[in-house]
């Protein structure tokens, strides 16, 4: 989604903004630009430059304007939500005309009653020369201003409903950079005599690894020495400096060609990194800090939810397996968007559990604030510490599986099903659950990432594989059981990225409607590994055969037969059936991503895509 970059210190502000932005690029965007604030003949200009398309445009327009010589700047990466995709409607917007003040703002974020603001504006002779509600946000800071930036900010923002994270300019304070944030994520960076404010840390950590994570609702006014923030009624806030958990080796491709794959090969030490500490395999033994003090809650919970969107809802379907299976605790699952608006019944002893990568998932906030409305118990899996859902949730469990880049979700899939079955051990151990089981259980657990490593091997062969079929432009993906949701998963891959038409379902549900799709030589991929449900998968196999499918199957190691039927074979090891979804993913993810690059598709920033969806 939308990207901002603020600076204010003693460098030219446009090499860090640009830079910023690159950084930034990987959340999906459709247009990008910059203002910079600089002395001009004794007075401050604010210079605007904006670009359709990608960063490397907005460079381009950059140099070709020459200038942009200041030491204050707002940058920001655009994903259209309010008017089309075009140079007008890309930040930063200012508020220009008679009444202009020489202010300039980047936003992230949807102001919800723009119209009736607007309205008011015109009515007092403002006029735009934008769709957008941040051009009317400029305005409206603008016609509060008088003489302070950092007062008008506030009082805007009590009058505006909606998310938002900002960033704001004045050429008449050109010593002051005012940010503030509402249900978007933005942090400071704190530098030596300079701030790098971003809405991601990958923006930031080139800088700065010390930062502060702006408290919802509150603004901030930054000057080269110092900064502070205060709520919307100027009630002043203390701010904690922390140090941001990652490094730049972690957010940079290495000798990898895309972050996808990167990302698809740094599973087995993410998933080491998400068990560390946590589980001992010899004992048995779960320690999750995060949910400890709610352990007898979680045990005696009559009932758990789980919500999510995309991948994150395929990992909790996922979790709701394993939930059953070891905790024996009623589970369901449900879309965060579905699940908001269904006026959904929340009985004493529910336990709502939303897993999301970003944390800022706005569909997966606002089901997350709708259950602890109705007095659900709030858990997070989430991966991004100190995101909106971390902080809104009673406790939680962290993936620690690092920074996911790619816009296509690999890690974090892994991460929250990871999670999900530790969980579901440490809430069956103090239910039903024997300690053997649970020693014999982790042990499973713990040689996931080693499992792994083996089938990423495999990748070129996956490569070879795949070519044959990347012309087809109908897929199948189907599996049963706890591998239903992995097949929902291969498909969501394939089209994100490919924009090859896919479907995921359960396999004996093909027979009730879409094995009518199926004709001579349509790819059909099985999750077809040896468990409880093998030989009805088999059976599965066999009708798609009869009709002329291509079988392309995911098989258990030394499991000769299945090549009798299928077209292609890709092995995964033995494991217990509740986690085979981690291992039988990985070659679906490898598939999806080689037939993206043979397609010749932009496999990190897919289009129309965003990485994370902060609009509902
Ligand atoms: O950040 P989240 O995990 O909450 O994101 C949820 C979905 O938007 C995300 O998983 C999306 O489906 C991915 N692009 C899938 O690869």
């Amino acid at each position: 989604m939308c990207g901002i970059v603020a600076y204010i210190g003693q460098k030219h502000a446009r090499d860090i903004l640009l830079e910023g932005l690159k950084r930034l690029e990987y959340r999906g965007y459709d247009s990008a630009g910059i203002a910079t604030l600089e002395q001009s003949r004794g007075t401050q200009v604010m210079q605007v430059t904006r670009a359709v398309g990608r960063v490397a445009n907005l460079q381009t327009a950059v140099d070709a304007a020459g200038g942009h010589l200041g030491s204050a700047g707002i940058a920001h990466t655009r994903w259209a939500t309010h008017g089309g995709v075009t140079e007008k409607n890309a930040h930063p917007h200012r508020d220009d005309g008679v009444h202009g003040h020489g202010i300039a703002i980047i936003h992230n974020g949807i102001i919800e009653n723009y119209a009736s603001v607007k309205k008011y504006l015109e009515e007092k002779g403002h006029t735009f020369t934008s769709e957008t509600d941040t051009e009317v946000l400029a305005h409206l800071i603008g016609e509060l201003y008088r003489g302070d930036l950092e007062k008008a900010v506030q009082a805007a923002l009590r009058e505006v409903t909606g998310a938002y994270a900002i960033a704001v300019l004045c050429e008449k304070e050109p010593d002051v950079l005012v940010v503030a944030r509402k249900g978007s994520p933005l942090m400071i960076g704190v530098g030596n005599g300079e701030f790098v404010v971003a809405s991601d840390a990958s923006a930031i950590v080139a800088h700065t690894t010390q930062a502060v994570m702006l408290a919802d609702y509150s603004v901030a006014r930054i000057t080269r020495e110092s900064f502070r923030s205060t709520t919307v009624d100027n009630v002043p806030l203390t701010s904690e400096i922390r140090e941001l958990e990652f490094d730049l080796e972690q957010i940079e491709l290495g000798e990898f060609e895309h972050f996808m794959l990167k990302e698809i090969f740094e599973q087995p030490r993410a998933l080491r990194m998400t068990l560390q500490g946590r589980i001992n395999a010899r004992t048995g033994e779960i320690t999750l800090g995060g949910v400890g003090e709610h352990a007898r809650k979680l045990a005696n919970a009559r009932k758990i939810v789980l919500v999510g969107s995309g991948t994150a809802l395929h990992a909790c379907m996922v979790t709701s397996y394993l939930m059953e299976d070891l905790a024996k605790t009623p589970t369901d699952y449900d879309f965060a968007s579905e699940f908001r608006y269904r006026n959904p019944i929340v009985e004493d002893g529910t336990v709502v559990i939303a897993v999301s990568q970003s944390g800022e998932t706005a569909d997966t906030l606002s089901a997350l604030q709708e259950a602890k409305q109705r007095g659900a118990m709030a858990l997070g899996i989430v991966n991004v510490v100190g995101s909106s859902i971390a902080r809104e949730t009673d406790a939680g469990v962290y993936l620690r599986v690092g920074p996911e880049i790619g816009v296509a979700s690999t890690k974090a899939f892994t991460g929250q099903v990871m999670v999900g079955a530790m969980l579901a051990a440490y809430i069956g151990r103090r239910r039903y659950l024997s300690n053997d089981y649970v020693t014999s259980f982790l042990k499973e657990l713990s040689e996931i990432p080693d499992k792994i490593e083996r089938v990423l091997a495999s990748s070129e062969a996956i490569a070879t594989a795949t070519a044959k079929y990347i012309h087809r432009e109908n897929w199948l993906f189907l599996g049963r059981g706890v591998n239903y949701p992995v097949a929902l998963e291969g498909a969501l891959k394939l089209k994100e990225i490919s924009y090859i038409h896919a479907e995921g379902m359960p396999a004996a549900e093909m027979k009730h409607g879409p094995i009518a799709l199926i004709d001579e030589g349509m790819p059909v991929v099985f999750v077809a590994t040896r468990n409880s449900q093998y030989e009805k998968v088999l059976a599965n196999i066999e009708e798609v055969r009869a009709r002329g499918g291509h079988v392309i199957a995911v098989a258990t190691e030394g499991d000769e037969y299945i090549k009798t039927l299928a077209k292609e074979v890709f092995y995964v090891p033995e494991c217990p059936e509740q986690l085979q979804p981690l291992l039988t993913v990985v070659p679906l993810q490898l598939l999806a991503y080689h037939a993206a690059v043979m397609r010749g598709k932009d496999v990190d920033k897919p289009r129309n895509l965003a990485k994370s969806v902060t609009v509902e």
